[in-house]
């Protein structure tokens, strides 16, 4: 492929994930197991043996208020090459090779009436195990805390006279 023809198909594979990411995700909360994916994305291979960092797909977690999910070419950057033979790989590259965004069924979701932004908490100095667990050895992701407002409430009032990043129990900083 050109060098132009790969860069509008990132464009549209970004573009396509979105709109997939903010509208078509299905809810599975509390799922003990973790939902079945359309590729099965091992984070424990990746984030474990590999040791890459989480936030080299999720680099959104430490600039914005939400956490992307990696376009597809994120992925292909290695498995044009690395492990082509094995079947999750070759479902992959189809993705890539139609344009089309991988249709990843979302793990985390808190309700519209609640606020929550990734960034405050990075910088704040949590790491992601502290509220997602030890991802790096999932072979599935799960939703790892309640996510119930007293799992918010309680490190908040633990942190309250923190003195550096103090963290408030006022309504609403979490609602609207
Ligand atoms: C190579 C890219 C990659 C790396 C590295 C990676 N992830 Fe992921 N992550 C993904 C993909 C793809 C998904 C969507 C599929 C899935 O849920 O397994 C995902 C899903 C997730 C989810 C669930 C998102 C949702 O739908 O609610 C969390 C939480 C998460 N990752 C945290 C982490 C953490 C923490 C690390 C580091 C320990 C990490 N990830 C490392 C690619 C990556
Ligand atoms: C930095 C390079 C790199 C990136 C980026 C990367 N992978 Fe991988 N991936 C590998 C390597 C290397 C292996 C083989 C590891 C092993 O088996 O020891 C692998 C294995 C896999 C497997 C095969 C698991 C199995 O054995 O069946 C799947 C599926 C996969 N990756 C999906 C993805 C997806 C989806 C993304 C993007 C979200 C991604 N990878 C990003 C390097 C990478
Ligand atoms: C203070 C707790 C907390 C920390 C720290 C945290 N997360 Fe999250 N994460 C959440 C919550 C809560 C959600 C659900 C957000 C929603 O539905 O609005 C979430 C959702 C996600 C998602 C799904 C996309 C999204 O933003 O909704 C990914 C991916 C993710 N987190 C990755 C990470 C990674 C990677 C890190 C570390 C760099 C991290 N998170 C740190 C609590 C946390
Ligand atoms: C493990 C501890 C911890 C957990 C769990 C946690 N927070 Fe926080 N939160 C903090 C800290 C520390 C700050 C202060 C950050 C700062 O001052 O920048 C904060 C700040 C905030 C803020 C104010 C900053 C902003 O983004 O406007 C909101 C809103 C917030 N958290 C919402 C939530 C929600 C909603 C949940 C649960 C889904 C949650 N937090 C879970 C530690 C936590
Ligand atoms: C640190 C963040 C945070 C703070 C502070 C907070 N909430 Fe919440 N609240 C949440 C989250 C997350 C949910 C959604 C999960 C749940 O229902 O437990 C929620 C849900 C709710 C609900 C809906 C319950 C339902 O059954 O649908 C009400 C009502 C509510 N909160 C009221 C309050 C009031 C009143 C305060 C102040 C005294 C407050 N919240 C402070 C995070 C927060």
């Amino acid at each position: 492929m050109k060098r132009a023809s790969i860069l509008l198909v990132t464009a549209l594979a970004l573009a396509a994930g979105t709109a997939a990411f903010t509208q078509s995700f299905s809810v599975q909360l509390g799922n003990p197991r973790g939902p079945a994916q359309p590729v099965k994305f091992p984070h424990d291979i990746h984030a474990g043996k590999l040791g890459m960092d989480c936030l080299y797909c999720h680099y959104g977690a430490e600039k914005s208020a939400i956490a992307n999910l990696p376009p597809v070419s994120t992925c292909m950057g290695c498995h044009k090459i690395a492990v082509t033979d094995r079947p999750e790989v070759q479902k992959l590259a189809g993705y890539y090779e139609r344009g089309e965004p991988i249709p990843w069924v979302e793990v985390y979701r808190l309700p519209d009436h609640v606020k929550f932004n990734h960034k405050r908490h990075v910088r704040a100095g949590l790491t992601c195990q502290t509220c997602h667990g030890p991802v790096q050895a999932m072979n599935v992701v799960v939703q790892y805390p309640s996510l119930k407002m007293g799992w918010c409430v309680s490190c908040h009032r633990e942190r309250m006279n923190d003195p550096g990043f103090p963290a408030s129990t006022d309504c609403l900083i979490c609602h609207h």
